[in-house]
Parts: structure tokens; sequence; C-alpha cells
């Protein structure tokens, strides 16, 4: 029996091109490994309306780690348009499949490491190292919406709220409500998370990031517990950001910023911009780690026009698997990749598209593959 089992999701669009580049690097590496493919993507919200069937579901209750490349995803009404006939009437709606992911696994540490590998010319700066820390089950994510919100909501929220006044007014079909739910035990242990991991990385500060002086109730909560945990880690910096102030500082001294830690929908927000700030969606990683399972993923979608054309760039994709192998505990095998990584990089006569050159994906890989 092999020592690990990975489940193998490259879902559609160009996540089925990385992934095949991810296995040229992963053959090269030798890790004795199983890998099991499982059926997640477009094609099956499709045929089947569930775009991650259950047999995927039961899949990832029985491996050690998953790959996961990307998935298409339309607005509802798109969505439903597409189909098959027989489950058009069934009021199916489409949700993500790597959120509900998340949350079916209690996947809660979003890591995005974003790293400026010296002499890729999309770098905005040389230098830069950040690390997000997105909490990744809860906060806008919750899923609790409601379009049109019901009575007796409205009942509620007339009463209590008075800002809301107004809009009770209105007729329910004129608004939606959508909740943003942060708990103390969600905040808590994504910002330990955080900390641990600047202790352990030896990483000089931590930032936490929120919108508490506007949304009270739930980044006040987020915040109060943060500054809490961070009492446990004193010989590490700490200071905290508003959302906005945020993305301007960043990007006008992202040398002062090292570990960042944030609610689900700013760590998405953030993870974005920090990863343009090292080449793009092309170099973002990410990986989803829960207690017993984790599973990596580029942070990039999976851009239909360039599917198939292995066109796209597959460091992204390379570098999640760099994180599954620190996250395994193969971590000579993780240095050695990263190594190879920056090798080509830096060299600079293998580049993709968006890196300004015209190598192919599956070729981007084969040169990492000869420098490790
Ligand atoms: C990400 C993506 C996802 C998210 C989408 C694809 C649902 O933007 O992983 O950052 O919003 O979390
Ligand atoms: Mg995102």
């Amino acid at each position: 029996m092999a020592r690990y089992k990975i489940a193998w999701l490259p879902g559609d669009g160009i996540g089925v091109d990385v992934l095949d580049a991810a296995k040229i690097v992963l053959d090269k590496i030798q890790l004795d490994v199983e890998y099991i493919h499982g059926d997640i993507g477009w094609e099956f919200w499709c045929k089947e309306g569930d775009a991650f069937p259950q047999r995927t579901i039961d899949l990832l209750k029985n491996v050690d780690t998953a790959l996961f490349g990307a998935i298409t995803s339309k607005p509802v009404k798109a969505a439903q348009a597409e189909l098959i006939p027989e489950l058009q009437t069934k009021g199916l709606t489409y949700r993500s499949p790597i959120v509900r992911m998340r949350q079916m696994f209690d996947l809660y540490t979003c890591l995005r490491p974003c790293k400026a590998y010296p002499g890729n010319p999309l770098n905005f700066k040389e230098g830069i190292d950040l690390v997000v820390f997105r909490e990744n089950t809860e906060d806008l994510y919750a899923g609790v919406e409601f379009a049109p919100p019901p009575q007796e909501l409205v009942d509620v929220l007339s009463k209590i709220s008075k800002p809301f006044a107004p809009f009770a007014k209105l007729s329910v079909d004129q608004y939606a409500i959508s909740c943003k739910i942060n708990t103390k035990r969600g905040s808590e242990r994504i910002v330990k998370a955080a900390f641990d991991f600047a202790r352990r990385f030896r990483r000089k500060k931590v930032t936490i990031v929120h919108k508490a002086n506007v949304v009270r109730a739930s980044d006040g909560l987020f915040l109060e517990v943060a500054k809490d945990v961070a009492k446990q880690y004193p010989e590490i910096q700490t200071d905290d950001a508003n959302i906005d102030a945020m993305t301007m500082w960043l990007l006008k001294n992202p040398f002062q910023y090292d570990v960042l830690v944030a609610p689900n929908l700013y760590g998405d927000i953030i993870s974005d911009l920090c990863a343009q700030m090292v080449g793009g969606l092309g170099f973002g990683c990410s990986g989803n780690i829960g207690t017993t399972l984790a599973v990596f993923e580029p942070t990039h979608g999976s851009a239909p026009k360039y599917a198939g054309q292995y066109k796209v760039n597959p460091i992204a994709t390379i570098l999640a698997v760099k994180m599954m192998l620190d996250w395994l505990g193969e971590t000579e095998k993780s240095a050695r990749l990263e190594n190879a990584v920056a090798a080509v990089i830096k060299e600079g006569n293998m580049r993709t598209y968006d890196m300004g050159g015209n190598a192919n994906t599956l070729d981007m890989a084969k040169a990492i593959v000869e420098k490790t």
C-alpha cells in the first residue's frame, strides 16, 4: 500500500491543464503515493445537478490530502440554463464546490503565501514576502442569505434596528440580506493559526485585518478575540488595520507587513491583492487546511477561454504542490521543489504568456523538474 493517498481533483477549464503540469512535477519528486481521481466541476453540475457529487465527498473522507485545479461557476440563472433538460424543473441552485468543501470538511485555515521570487518580471517590488491567513468557513461566506427576505425576518429587523427602518418600508423583492456571521471559536482558531505560524517561522509581525469601526458586531468580535490571542505570543509584534486602509498601505509599503490575518471576505480580497504584488494569479497558491484534511489549489479560477491550450502559468499550482509536501511533512522534497521554481524564475529562459514569454504550461513544469 502506498504511503499517501491523494485525491486528484482537476475540476474544469485550465484546472485540467495545471494539474497535468503538477503531475509532471510530482512524478519526478517520487512520493510513495496513490492518486485517486475525483469528479468535480461544471460538467457534473450540467449532467447531475451537482458540481461536487457525493462520491467525491466520500473520496475526500478517505485520503490524506487533495490537489484541486479550478471550477467554472456562473450566476444562478445562467447555471440553471445549462442543466440537462431532465434537471431543469428540479429547482436546483448552483453553489461553489470549493466553498462547500471548505465548510463541509471544516478546512478553517486558508493559507496564502505571497513571495516575490527574485527575477520575476511581474514582481511589484523585489523582496515582498507576505503570508495571508484567511478564515475559511464563516463570515459573509456563511451562506445565510435571503432574497427576498422572509416576512418574519423583516418583522424582527424593523423592531430591533433603527437604521434598517427605511428598508423595511420597501417590498421584500426590492432588497436582499446576506448575514455576516463570525464566531469566537472561528475567529480564535484562525488567529491562533496565524500566530503559531509566525512563531514557528520566526516572522516578526501579525496584522489583524478588519473593519471594526463600522461593522461593529462581527468584526468587533473578530478584533477582540484576535487581540486576546495575541497576548499569548508576546514575542511577536501585533497591529491591526481596517481593510480599506490596509489595501492602500500594502501598496505603499509592503515591507511594513509580514503575516496578515483576516475574516473570510477580507482575506479573499487581500490575498488577491498580495498575489498581484508577487506576479499575479499565476503565482498565487493556497492551502485549505483543517485538522485532518487539507486541500491545496492555485488561487486562480478556471479561465475557460484558455482551457486545454496549455498556455497558462502552472507555477501557482506547483507552489500549491510545495505547500502540500510541507503539510505531509515532506519538507526536504518541498524545499527542493521551491528552489527549482525559484531557479527557473531567476534564469528567465522559460516564461509563460503572463510573464511576457510563450512557454507552454507543461514545458514550464518540465523546466522546473530539471532543476530539482
Ligand atoms: C478564492 C476564490 C473563491 C472564493 C471562489 C472561486 C468561490 O475567489 O478561493 O479566493 O471566493 O473563496
Ligand atoms: Mg478569491
